[in-house]
């Protein structure tokens, strides 16, 4: 497996990749407006540069955030056509004395990214990495008086941090200040269009905190807040045990957590007001089974609503899948896809099955998918979880982004309004049709080039996928890879039939969609039918 970008693409597709803009090019560093969420009739947006965008991005391996690792990182990067890297700050390394903060690496970070004319989301390696507190530096790891363990249940301490700890609230809120204080002044263009606080906040091995400061915290009244946020002011009162029983534990976890973590974003954003989620270490969506075969207090699906109410400043609670069964994944995109919550995956696993469901993360509206471990951390390392070491992880999310990387502004946009329908072939079903208004778009995997009405048998690696935007009434943006699209009118009834006024393969630069070249003939006759090759088109339909 080559991970390290010098693998040669197929012909055919570098040739494409040349004569298509697969990123916004990162603004020269003057002031435009500040990326930011925003929210109608229960659908999201991440706006950067003042327009919706989507984030076709990547995560590159934990310790590749060095100067020595990113040439690997950025090669990984290039090579799927990503618009975003995906990369942390380590607290270890940004307050290596207490009160002194380094910048090098994340002005290396900034520099390179635009270099490489990419956005970047950046990870806050604080409190909590993986439930555990490895990235907190030396002088805090050596007083354990500033970040305490969890005790568990029996009284021994637990590799987790409490979050009872006000100093270790203190001194993770004063370095992350620092940080947001830092890009504030250092990065006008808004290269950094997001950051993560925390990693995988929680706890393994302890539903919660059994320390006596935790516990007098268990035995006094749930916080008001929250019973009003869960709709149980005036219907339950008492303490943790009392109002919620056999889940107290995990719920109290979690709410310490997210006061936590909450508290550290709200201390940054109040520097420098970037948009800011936190991820979750899911816990299984359909049979989730008990508290504690799952990480305890970070943000999975069952507390939500517990995060929402402690954690205000966090615009998104994210989930990080690697959960490559499509039933689970659906699950998934289902839960954290909320009015209250833009959907956002920025962790996958690394096997094309997850490739596919790129497809169903934007069908739910995702406001970005990247997926984890991009770049060659070691010699011989597998990296990309989930990925087998035969596996070219690469190749699959690379399609994707290519395919929608020259409409991806025009496809956030629309999918804002509601007027995106994405799929990706999963057997048995050959055919999938997709409503949109006066016109069903219907999408069907393994027919030959010519001829209608033959039964489609499925691709024999099931890789078709496909993309169909409404820019108006009779008007579409569509890409897809080995899939036929075609359009109908939706009624079934209807004499009328529909006509290609205009097949128009092209990309948008700079907002303007620009033709290459028209489609007719065999390439319209019998539907539009994608290769290999990506390709975007645009479609003017009407009847006769
Ligand atoms: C999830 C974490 O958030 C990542 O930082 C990384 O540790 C991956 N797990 C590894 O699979």
């Amino acid at each position: 497996m080559d991970l390290t970008g010098t693998r040669a693409l197929p012909l055919a597709l570098a040739l494409s990749l040349l004569a298509t803009p697969l990123r916004s090019a990162a603004p020269d560093p003057a002031p435009n407006p500040l990326p930011h969420f925003e929210s109608r009739g229960g659908r999201h947006a991440l706006v950067v540069d003042g327009a919706p965008f989507l984030i076709l991005g990547g995560q590159c391996n934990n310790s590749s955030a060095w100067a020595s690792t990113l040439p690997g990182v950025w090669s990984a990067v290039d090579r799927m056509g990503a618009n975003t890297l995906e990369a942390p700050v380590y607290w270890e390394q940004f307050e290596p004395d207490q009160g002194h903060f380094d910048t090098t690496l994340v002005d290396m970070l900034v520099r390179q990214a635009r270099e490489h004319r990419v956005r970047l989301v950046l990870l806050w390696f604080g409190t909590w990495k993986n439930g555990s507190s490895h990235y907190v530096p030396a002088w805090v790891k050596s007083n354990p008086a500033i970040c305490p363990k969890v005790i568990g249940k029996n009284g021994a301490p637990v590799d987790s941090p409490s979050p009872h700890s006000a100093a270790a609230l203190e001194a993770d809120s004063r370095a992350f200040a620092a940080l947001m204080r830092h890009l504030k002044a250092s990065d006008a263009a808004h290269t950094v269009i997001m950051v993560q606080v925390e990693n995988e906040s929680g706890a393994w091995n302890s539903v919660r905190d059994y320390s006596a400061a935790a516990q007098a915290l268990f035995e006094k009244p749930v916080p008001k807040d929250l019973l009003v946020a869960l709709g149980l002011a005036g219907k339950r009162r008492g303490d943790w045990a009392e109002v919620f029983g056999k889940d107290a534990d995990e719920y109290f976890h979690a709410w310490s957590v997210a006061r936590f973590v909450g508290q550290v974003a709200a201390a940054g954003k109040s520097e420098y007001d970037l948009p800011m989620y936190t991820n979750a270490a899911l816990r299984d969506p359909i049979a989730p089974g008990p508290a504690g075969t799952y990480e305890s207090g970070g943000p999975t699906d069952n507390v939500l609503g517990i995060w929402k109410a402690a954690a205000p400043a966090l615009d998104a609670l994210a989930p990080d899948i690697y959960l490559p069964e499509s039933a689970k994944y659906r699950r998934v995109l289902e839960l954290y896809s909320r009015p209250d919550n833009p959907l956002l995956v920025p962790e996958n696993g690394g096997s094309p099955a997850f490739a596919r469901m790129f497809f169903a993360a934007l069908a739910k509206g995702a406001v970005g998918w990247a997926p984890f471990g991009i770049d060659r951390a070691s010699d011989g390392y597998v990296p990309m979880t989930g990925a087998r070491p035969d596996d070219d992880p690469l190749a699959a999310v690379a399609l994707n982004y290519h395919m929608v990387g020259p409409i991806a502004r025009e496809v956030a946009r629309l999918n804002y309004e509601g007027r995106v329908q994405a799929v990706a072939e999963e057997s048995p079903e050959r055919t999938a049709t997709l409503p949109f208004g006066r016109w069903r778009a219907v999408v069907t995997y393994g027919v030959p080039a010519f001829g209608a009405g033959r039964e489609p048998k499925g691709n024999p690696d099931e890789d078709g996928r496909a993309v169909v935007a409404q820019l108006g009434d009779n008007e579409f943006l569509v890409t897809g890879h080995l899939c036929r699209v075609d359009f109908l009118p939706s009624d079934p009834a209807s004499k009328e039939q529909r006509e290609y006024l205009r097949v128009e393969e092209g990309a948008y630069y700079n907002g303007t969609f620009r033709a290459s070249r028209i489609w007719n003939g065999d390439q319209t006759d019998w539907g539009l039918n994608f290769g290999r090759t990506p390709v975007a088109l645009r479609v003017r339909l009407g009847t006769y």
